[in-house]
C-alpha cells in the first residue's frame, strides 16, 4: 500500500485493508486503486465472483475510516467472465455494478461517476460466445452527497473539427425550449482546453514487468488530478507494480516538488512481507 502526503511518501508492506484503518481517521483525499478483478486468474490469487463482496468489504470499511468528508473513492476494475459448464454458458459478471450500487446503499458513499476506460488494444480472450472485452470500469465515488472536482485540471484539447465548428457556428436557440442555449451563441474555446469526458481511452500497458495487470498512468493521473492539490494525501491500498505512485510522484514533479523514484523501486517490495516500511526511499 502506497500513502502520498505533502512531498514525501510512504510504502507499507502491509494488507491494503488493515493498512487502511492504520491511518489517521479522515485524513486522505483521494484512496485510488484497482483490486484483484472478479474471476481473474492471476499469480496474487482469484478473488471470484461469489466472494468479492465479502473480500472487497475490508477495504472499503477502511476507505470510510481514512478518507476526509471531502474524500473520493475511485476503483478500477474489470468483472471477467465465469467459465460455461455443460449446462450455463458464459456469463459476464454483475459484481462490479453490485459494488457501485452497495457503494451507496451500504457505505453511503455518492456516485460522481462510472467512467469507462477504453482499451485500444485489449487482450484476445478468444471469447466466441459474446463481444471481445474490450473496456474497464471505473467507479468514482465521493464521501459526501456534495462535492466538488477541479474540472480544469482535466479538461483535453480540442478536436480539429470542434475548433474549425466554433469559428462561424452559432448554436440555435429553438422555439421548443429543447435546447441547451435559450439564446442563439457562439462558442469561444476556453484557453484551457474542452470539457473532459467521462471515456478515458489508452492502451494496456505492454508486459514490461513481472506484475500481471500493470494499469497505464494515465488511469490515476486523471482522478490525482481531479480530486486533489498539492499536500492533499492520495493512497492506493492495491498498490500492486506503482503505477499510482508513478503518477502522484510524476504530478508532484510536474508542480516543482523534487522526489525521484521509479517503477523499478517499487518491484523491490511485496506488500506479502508484511513489513511496514515508512519512507524507504526519502
Ligand atoms: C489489479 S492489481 C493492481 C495493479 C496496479 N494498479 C498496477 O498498476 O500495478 C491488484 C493488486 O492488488 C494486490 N493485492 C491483493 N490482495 C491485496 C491485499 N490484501 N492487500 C494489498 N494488496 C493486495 C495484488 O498483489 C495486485 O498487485
Amino acid at each position: 500500500m502506497i500513502i502520498f502526503d505533502d512531498k514525501s511518501y510512504r510504502l507499507l508492506c502491509c494488507d491494503g485493508a488493515a493498512g487502511l484503518k492504520e491511518i489517521e481517521k479522515g485524513t486522505v483525499k483521494l484512496i485510488y486503486g484497482s483490486p484483484p478483478y472478479p474471476n481473474a486468474e492471476r499469480n496474487y490469487g482469484v478473488w471470484k465472483e461469489k466472494d468479492y463482496i465479502e473480500l472487497i468489504s475490508p477495504f472499503i470499511d477502511g476507505a470510510q475510516h481514512a478518507l476526509s468528508d471531502d474524500g473520493f473513492l475511485v476503483i478500477n476494475v474489470k468483472a471477467n467472465r465465469s467459465k460455461k459448464t455443460a449446462s450455463k454458458a458464459s456469463k459476464r459478471s454483475l459484481v462490479v455494478e453490485k459494488l457501485a450500487v452497495l457503494l451507496e446503499e451500504q457505505w453511503g458513499f455518492s456516485c460522481v461517476d462510472i467512467e469507462i476506460w477504453v482499451k485500444g488494444n485489449p487482450a484476445p480472450t478468444g471469447l466466441r460466445v459474446a463481444c471481445q472485452d474490450a473496456y474497464e470500469q471505473i467507479l468514482w465515488f465521493s464521501k459526501s452527497p456534495k462535492w466538488e472536482i477541479n474540472i480544469d485540471a482535466i479538461r483535453r484539447p480540442y478536436s480539429d473539427h470542434s475548433l474549425d465548428l466554433y469559428k462561424d457556428y452559432e448554436y440555435k436557440a429553438r422555439e421548443n425550449g429543447l435546447t441547451y442555449v435559450r439564446k442563439n451563441k457562439s462558442i469561444t474555446p476556453n484557453p484551457l482546453g474542452a470539457l473532459p469526458q467521462n471515456v478515458i481511452t489508452c492502451g494496456v500497458m505492454p508486459n514490461k514487468t513481472t506484475h500481471q495487470a500493470v494499469q497505464p498512468l494515465a488511469l490515476p493521473e486523471k482522478y490525482i488530478k481531479a480530486c486533489t492539490a498539492i499536500g492533499d494525501i492520495v493512497v492506493d491500498p492495491w498498490l500492486g507494480s506503482g503505477t499510482t505512485g508513478e503518477a502522484a510522484v510524476a504530478l508532484d514533479v510536474r508542480v516543482g516538488h523534487n522526489c525521484p523514484i521509479c517503477r523499478a523501486n517499487y518491484k523491490k517490495l511485496d506488500w506479502k512481507s508484511k513489513v511496514l516500511t515508512p519512507n524507504p526511499f526519502v
